[in-house]
């Protein structure tokens, strides 16, 4: 992911979690999160920029000085950023509800940002046979193309797919992408990487908002060539170009460790 993705998106997760009221451990933070929290949200943020925050206001409660710009400590961030990992294995048991994970997902899109707030976002969420369905297409249009001394790993990995709980896709909406590119001619050529980026966003905070509440999820890319099943199957509008799959469940096994190159190789520092 590019830095300023990274960046970006890490913002978007303090405001997606912003609504807690007592973030300080990872299972509360995550577990407060709710639809009735939003206004909470609204309302602290006003606060913020103003000078007539009450003492007693939650946001106190996770901030280290009363005149941060943002309502909660990096750390709590970053906490949720490190709980992230691709999980392979995975089952069909859900640690939480599909009206929960609809929760996170609508409440994800609609604060995760985008270029001149275009909201160019799509998701269509996949469960239990819809899922299933998704991976059925998916391996029989890879049969027809991989070679035969191939399908075994592709089957074994189709498999390891299925045996998951759901699927999220996520879409850019082209109409939104030429509408911005008319109205602000001076971009034209910057959004629709602005719109990529935006859904990268949306990918990091999803994941990492799903792991948060104990669930496994890795990303798969069998976009263009699952584009035109998926757009019958789940009628999903011509303008709506898929980018990525989600695949979530319950953790069957844990991710082993991984390797970082130093952080020196990655950041220059100037000014400190
Ligand atoms: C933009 C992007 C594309 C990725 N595409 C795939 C993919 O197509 N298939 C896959 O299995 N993993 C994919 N991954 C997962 C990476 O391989 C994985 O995040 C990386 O190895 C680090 O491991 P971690 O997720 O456990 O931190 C992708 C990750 C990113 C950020």
């Amino acid at each position: 992911m590019r830095p300023q993705v990274l960046t970006s998106a890490l913002f978007s997760a303090i405001r997606f979690h912003s609504t807690s009221t007592f973030p300080r451990t990872l299972a509360a933070a995550s577990s407060s999160l709710s639809a009735s929290s939003s206004s909470i949200f609204r309302t602290t943020t006003a606060y913020i920029s103003s000078s007539t925050c009450p003492a007693s206001y939650p946001y106190r409660l996770f901030s280290t000085t009363n005149n941060m710009a943002t309502p909660i400590n990096a750390n709590s961030v970053l906490d949720l950023i490190k709980n992230r990992r691709t999980y392979y294995a995975l089952n069909k048991e859900l640690p939480i509800s599909k009206a929960r994970i609809q929760e996170i997902v609508n409440e994800a899109i609609q604060q995760v940002p985008s270029s001149f707030n275009s909201q160019s976002n799509r998701v269509v969420i996949l469960f239990g046979a819809e899922h299933d369905k998704f991976w059925n297409i998916t391996t029989e249009i890879l049969k027809g193309i991989v070679e035969p001394a191939n399908w075994q790993a592709t089957a074994d990995r189709q498999a390891l797919f299925s045996k998951a709980a759901g699927t999220i896709l996520f879409f850019e909406d082209q109409t939104v992408v030429a509408d911005f590119q008319q109205k602000f001619a001076l971009y034209k050529s910057q959004f629709p990487t602005w719109a990529t980026q935006s859904d990268a966003m949306l990918q990091f905070t999803l994941w990492t908002a799903l792991e948060a509440e104990g669930l496994g999820a890795n990303l798969q890319h069998y976009n263009p060539l699952v584009d035109e099943r998926v757009q019958a199957e789940w009628s999903v509008p011509a303008s709506w170009q898929l980018n990525a799959q989600l695949v979530f469940g319950g953790r069957a096994a844990e991710p082993g460790p991984k390797d970082s190159f130093p952080v020196e190789q990655k950041v220059k520092v100037f000014g400190a």
